[in-house]
């Protein structure tokens, strides 16, 4: 008993001082964690020394279509249908670009030619797959018709790519597309704008001959002085080359030679195309990769320095852009995740001097903003809300470093339905990793802020077919109109959740550059 009793005491305080211990020890975790946002990140982001940098319009993001479609006759797209038409209209006032590989191949003609031969596509796959099989097809007159009385109806600008391959002792010849203007005249239609051929740059990689970038300006002189010919057509704009991969310095060559040759006259807007991966072998990983939405901020740098040296005053835009080439990454490019990429992308391309942003594509495929059956992808949603939140002032940050916080500000767009402002603010964010952020806005007098919070809509995560807006899933409550998008509303720090996006505005802000 003696010598049990007092072991039995020592074995006591031993464990009680080993409880104490691992007390002190969590209680100092807390305390490090808090001092140095070790697990809850605070970034701050700061409005003090912020200015306007850019101003972009009111029809920054536009939409493409495939030319494909126009071969397959539309196929699943259904003009008629009700609910495609109210998700249309909410992205009014948009461009719709129908162009890409597909336009090199058609020919407008009264009745359909059936010395054509059109070849099937495999089912549901309904936007260009690049097929170069070089066989033409035609666009009846009905077929632009339905173009043109659905871009009128939803509120949109269409822009069209003539087809460069129809050409004549070594110059491209316009008969063809003065075939089109004569009929478009005659039914009183006015597209926004023309194009002429797609990524020429890669015309011997895919169809081995070229059309160097000097001779392609002096079509362009020729579609400009065609379309001057054609007064009843309003002022339509002249947007190209349509260059491809501008990190190569092949097609740095090709959009400088184009540009000071004459076409750099002959355009209102220099374009290049850009996507960031090939969809055979894109991952989800890459998809929320800093290293890989960095890798667009070179492009874009250096397109917007080439059109300001050899066509100074020309706008400049990503004329056909998306996540992955191909058609879009399987069950990737039409998931939550795409938003990365997506947001990202709208934010560096204003950040960095650009004007316009045309998404491939508005319907079809992986990468489509509506998907085969008509439904909203998780990007239409976000293409949505940036449409009504975000203005075209955009404005420069100061921001702590983080590689996976994403931040952006324009001034608040004061003319959408959702009611904002002049000299409101707003800010978007993305959060590219797993972690809680805490974001302290910074240099603003007022504290409430509005919140979008997007967020995956269901169990599948970074691969949901759906999103939430502020923890709802979106969706539409019937085929006329689109859901109400209400904030959250909160004073000061705003906490993200890892994997997170969406947009803070600031209401009364009262920010000089925005009034
Ligand atoms: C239009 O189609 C007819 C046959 O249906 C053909 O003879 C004619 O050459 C075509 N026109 C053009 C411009 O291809
Ligand atoms: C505001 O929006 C309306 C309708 O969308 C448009 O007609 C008008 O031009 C816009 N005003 C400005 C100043 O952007
Ligand atoms: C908002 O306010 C600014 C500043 O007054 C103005 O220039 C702009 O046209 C307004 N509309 C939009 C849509 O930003
Ligand atoms: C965050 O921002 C507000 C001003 O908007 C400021 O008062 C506050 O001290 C900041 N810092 C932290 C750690 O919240």
């Amino acid at each position: 008993m003696e010598v049990i009793r007092p072991l039995f005491f020592l074995t006591l305080l031993g464990l009680g001082l080993l409880i104490l211990q691992q007390i002190q020890l969590f209680l100092l975790e807390v305390y490090i964690k808090h001092q140095y946002n070790v697990n809850n990140r605070l970034v701050t982001v700061s409005f003090h020394r912020s200015s306007v940098i850019n101003v972009v319009g009111d029809k920054f993001i536009g939409v493409a279509l495939g030319c494909g479609l126009i071969k397959r006759k539309f196929k699943h797209f259904d003009f008629g249908s009700q609910k495609m038409l109210t998700l249309a209209r909410g992205l009014a006032p948009s461009y719709i670009r129908v162009g890409g590989t597909d336009c090199d191949f058609l020919i407008f003609n009264m009745t359909e030619d059936r010395t054509l031969r059109y070849k099937p596509q495999a089912q549901y796959v309904v936007e260009d797959e690049l097929d170069k099989t070089g066989i033409n097809f035609t666009m009846t007159p009905e077929d632009w018709d339905k173009l043109n009385l659905f871009t009128q109806d939803v509120g949109w600008s269409l822009i069209f790519d003539f087809n460069v391959f129809l050409r004549k002792n070594g110059q491209w010849d316009p008969t063809n597309a003065k075939e089109l203007l004569r009929y478009t005249v005659l039914k009183g239609y006015k597209p926004a704008g023309y194009e002429l051929g797609n990524e020429p740059n890669s015309f011997y990689h895919n169809f081995h001959f070229r059309i160097p970038g000097d001779l392609m300006a002096t079509y362009f002189k020729t579609l400009q002085s065609m379309l001057d010919s054609f007064p009843q057509l309003g002022t339509p704009i002249i947007i190209g080359p349509d260059t491809t991969q501008v990190q190569r310095k092949s097609a740095r060559e090709y959009l400088t030679l184009f540009l000071s040759a004459g076409g750099g006259k002959s355009v209102d807007v220099a374009t290049f195309h850009h996507y960031y991966l090939d969809s055979k072998t894109a991952t989800v990983e890459q998809f929320h990769d800093p290293t890989i939405l960095d890798s667009l901020t070179p492009e874009i740098i250096t397109a917007v320095n080439i059109v300001r040296q050899n066509a100074p005053g020309k706008q400049c835009w990503l004329g056909e852009t998306s996540s992955a080439y191909g058609g879009g990454a399987l069950g990737i490019s039409d998931r939550y995740v795409a938003g990365f990429l997506w947001l990202d992308k709208l934010g560096l391309s204003a950040l960095h001097g650009l004007q316009g942003v045309l998404r491939q594509t508005f319907y079809g495929n992986r990468y489509g903003l509506i998907d085969v059956d008509l439904n909203p992808n998780p990007d239409y949603w976000l293409t949505l809300l940036y449409k009504r939140l975000v203005g075209g002032r955009v404005l420069s940050l100061g921001q702590e470093s983080n590689p996976n916080l994403r931040v952006y500000a324009h001034c608040a767009n004061n003319n959408s339905s959702m009611g904002y402002s002049k000299g409101d603010i707003t800010v978007y964010v993305i959060n590219l990793s797993n972690d809680v952020i805490t974001v302290n806005i910074t240099g603003i007098p007022v504290s409430t802020r509005h919140l979008y919070i997007l967020s995956p809509g269901d169990d599948s995560g970074l691969t949901s077919r759906y999103v939430k807006l502020n923890g709802e899933v979106l969706m539409l409550p019937n085929d006329e109109e689109l859901p109400t998008l209400k904030p959250k509303i909160q004073e000061g720090n705003v906490l993200l959740q890892g994997y997170n996006m969406g947009f803070i505005v600031i209401p009364g802000a009262r920010k000089h550059d925005c009034l």
